[in-house]
């Protein structure tokens, strides 16, 4: 197993954003990490690539535990954020070289490595403008050259194709699906693009407010919910209601207030 999960929760405050929760991911699996807004899901995804610590349980990620030894952890994976974290005013071959330089990157292989990732996500041309005239096509694909720099074993993306349209969506699904044959690299992602889930995850795990309900493979999800489309059986283990998130959007504004008062 490339990531093993164990009774992982957290909390902030009194709530509990993720609960008990537990599920493994072998290597070269396409994780599939499903749920509805608020369920969890960037909160895990931030735990175990050390920007949040736990509130307990236990992770081993790449035979190491990235709670404990966080430098070695950061090594075996690279991440695609939920919320764009380019560099608007740099280029997009200046947001490659400060990445690369961010992760010591030896001079001679940099240049070639950026090189070969922009032309990987066709933005080789336009590798002198700044990010902030590319699309937001252009800018996912930049992001996930970005975290693919140092080889790392294992990518994590929140939402990588979140308002992109189904072209790019299916360019953006290509490539990770390229990397994950050739280069072995193991996929941890979260969409709400159902079909893309069914589509290409090779496991899947549904999580709704912070517990796994469950677990499988989407012909599995299918079968025990007795519907013919992956959205279909989201629906059924999730239930109908919209998410409403008062609870902590309140919370969030309190956290907000505090910030300005000081
Ligand atoms: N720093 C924080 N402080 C307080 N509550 C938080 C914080 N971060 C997240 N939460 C809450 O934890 C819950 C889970 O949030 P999370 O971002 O993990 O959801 P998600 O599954 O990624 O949702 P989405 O699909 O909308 O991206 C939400 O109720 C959210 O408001
Ligand atoms: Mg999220």
């Amino acid at each position: 197993m490339i990531i093993e999960v164990k009774n992982l929760s957290k909390k902030f405050k009194s709530f509990t954003a993720v609960d008990d929760v537990s599920f493994s991911v072998e290597k070269k699996d396409i994780f599939a990490f499903l749920g509805p807004n608020g369920a969890g899901k960037t909160t895990t995804i931030k735990i175990l690539t050390t920007l949040l610590k736990p509130s307990s349980g236990e992770i081993i990620l790449d035979g190491c535990d990235p709670v404990k030894n966080g430098n070695k952890a950061r090594y075996s994976f690279g991440i695609v954020f939920q919320d764009s974290s380019l560099d608007e005013e740099l280029s997009a071959y200046e947001n490659m070289e400060l990445h690369a330089v961010l992760y010591r990157i030896p001079k001679k292989i940099r240049k070639e490595r950026i090189e070969q990732l922009l032309k990987i996500v066709e933005l080789w041309d336009r590798r002198r403008e700044a990010v902030k005239k590319f699309s937001g096509g252009m800018k996912r694909r930049l992001e996930i050259a970005r975290g693919l720099l140092h080889h790392p074993q294992i990518l994590f993306l929140d939402e990588p194709t979140l308002g992109l349209d189904p072209q790019t969506r299916n360019h953006i699904w290509s490539y990770i699906k390229e990397l994950n044959e050739k280069e072995d690299v193991t996929v941890f992602f979260t969409t709400h693009y159902l079909a893309e889930a069914e589509k290409y995850s090779s496991k899947i795990a549904i999580i709704d407010k912070g517990k796994i309900i469950s677990q499988g493979s989407s012909r599995e999800l299918m079968e025990r919910t007795q519907t013919d489309s992956l959205e279909d059986a989201f629906i059924k283990i999730t239930g109908e209601d919209i998410r409403k998130e008062d609870y902590s959007a309140v919370d969030r504004m309190r956290q907000r207030r505090k910030v300005f008062k000081h």
